[in-house]
């Protein structure tokens, strides 16, 4: 099994208002096409430790390793690059950009990219769509869609530069259960048919008991990794 993120003897304090141990010796491993989902109390730590992994906080002792390479202590412009190249994220707020239309939408973290042309990327962009069942929305406004409709786009524009992890903060935080299963399903498919790996952040029970396994915090701590 290929490890595809790998956090060693992570711990982090928040310093002020006053000293506060957030994240203790965390320590794990996300495999190739391993679909694993985090839970824990409200306050536990799961953000905290989302923007560590994702390379957003650099705040943090201990180790992050993306494809077996240390990124922990690299430049932020390179760490910015990484990111855009290898990591997809889902927020539970879709932040699409209101007034560009859903394929100019996905096609940009492509573009800030720079490695292909126009043409490859709207050709990526349309085939993201049609991954994610909403080809019909390409010209639409972003403004113009449903919620549901937002946050399947929002994972289209995850999915533009192929990275190897999705990362997902409470991604289905804010849909209905139909839109919820939606979601679901569409992770599910990325892990078995892509070989996806994917770290969810969910309070949700019935979606948490669909992926591979699920990673328990409490007070800073993983206390169980499933498996
Ligand atoms: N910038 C910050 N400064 C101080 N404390 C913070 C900050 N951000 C979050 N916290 C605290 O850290 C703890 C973990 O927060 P968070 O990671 O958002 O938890 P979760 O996502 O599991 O609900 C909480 O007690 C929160 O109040
Ligand atoms: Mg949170």
């Amino acid at each position: 099994m290929k490890a595809i993120l790998e956090a060693k003897y992570i711990d982090k304090h928040f310093r002020k208002p006053v000293d506060f141990h957030v994240l203790k010796d965390i320590n794990f491993k996300v495999n190739q096409g391993e679909f694993v989902s985090v839970m824990g109390k409200s306050g536990c730590g799961k953000s905290t430790l989302l923007y560590i992994l994702s390379t957003m906080d650099t705040d943090y002792e201990g180790e992050l390793y993306l494809n077996d390479e240390l990124l922990t202590g690299k430049h932020p412009d390179y760490l910015a690059y990484v990111r855009n190249k290898h990591i997809g994220f889902v927020f539970q707020f879709h932040y699409l950009l209101p007034e560009f239309t859903v394929l100019e939408n996905i096609m940009l973290p492509a573009r800030k990219l720079g490695e292909k042309s126009n043409e490859e990327i709207r050709t990526d962009a349309l085939h993201k769509l049609e991954i994610l069942q909403i080809a019909e929305l390409a010209q639409k406004k972003a403004s113009r869609i449903s919620g549901g409709e937002k946050q399947r786009v929002a994972i289209a524009r995850a999915l533009i530069n192929d990275p190897a992890i999705i990362m997902g903060d409470e991604p289905t935080g804010n849909l209905d259960s139909h839109n919820s299963e939606n979601v679901l399903r569409i992770f599910r498919q990325l892990s078995d048919e892509q070989g996806l790996s994917l770290l969810i952040v969910t309070h949700d029970h019935d979606f948490a008991q669909s992926t591979d396994r699920i990673i328990s915090m409490e007070d800073g701590r993983i206390i169980s990794e499933g498996r």
